[in-house]
């Protein structure tokens, strides 16, 4: 018997941390191509197609709480909350799960909870410029995208478009939903928006929580 450990197969590569813990903290922003494997995308892809085929997702609503309204002008995507009943989405939480400790690591962020969605943009859906929390209320403090579509075509729109989190008027990133590519942000600082798709599009977006109490309460996951 030999005592060598085999990397997990969930495991991202030490130096793909690297890179967005490097990315994180000179631009607040981080986009990697072929960072999620392509063979936990595609069966991911599967079960979102085939959530989206049995109408399992619930359309998609703004703000929390007795605020929460469906905004079709603002958001159009189907969501459907995380849990762990397949391996696919159990080794996706596992992976962030390793994301959350580098950045705890490396960066003393103390997030202690993730929390994570699919979501189906049906062609003509758009998600308008916003940020994912709010300074002061934040615990939603990193943002993450992990993208489904195999094979997306240049022209079918539907990309990611990032903005300057000191100056929010400037783009600096406009990002192809392709398979395998991950986005990466601080969710109080960097505006984004998702450009009209002409395609079904499918993503996983989630967001590591630090424990926000305020006046004794305890922020409620979603
Ligand atoms: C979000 C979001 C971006 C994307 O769900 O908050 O900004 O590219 N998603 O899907
Ligand atoms: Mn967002």
């Amino acid at each position: 018997m030999t005592t060598t450990t085999l990397p997990s197969a969930t495991a991202l590569p030490r130096e793909r941390l690297a890179e967005l813990v490097d990315a994180l903290v000179a631009q607040g922003w981080y986009v990697g191509e072929a960072f999620i494997p392509a063979e936990l995308c595609a069966e991911l892809y599967q079960e979102v197609a085939a959530m989206a085929d049995h109408q399992a997702l619930e359309a998609a609503g703004i703000g929390r709480g007795p605020a929460h309204a469906l905004r079709r002008d603002i958001r159009g995507d189907a969501i459907r909350w995380l849990d762990r009943e397949s391996r696919a989405r159990r080794h996706y939480l596992e992976a962030m799960g390793e994301l959350q400790q580098e950045l705890n690591r490396a960066l003393f962020l103390g997030l202690f909870e993730y929390e994570a969605h699919f979501a189906h943009y049906p062609p003509g859906a758009f998600y308008r410029k916003h940020l994912d929390s709010f300074r002061g209320r934040a615990n939603r403090v990193v943002s993450t995208v992990g993208y489904l579509n195999p094979d997306w075509p240049a022209d079918a729109g539907g990309e990611i478009v990032i903005f300057d989190a000191i100056d929010p008027e400037r783009e600096v990133s406009r990002v192809r939903p392709e398979a395998g590519t991950f986005a990466c942000f601080l969710s109080d600082s960097v505006p984004h928006e998702v450009l009209p798709t002409r395609l079904p599009r499918a993503s996983i977006a989630g967001w590591f929580r630090r424990n926000a109490s305020l006046g004794g309460l305890v922020d409620p996951a979603h």
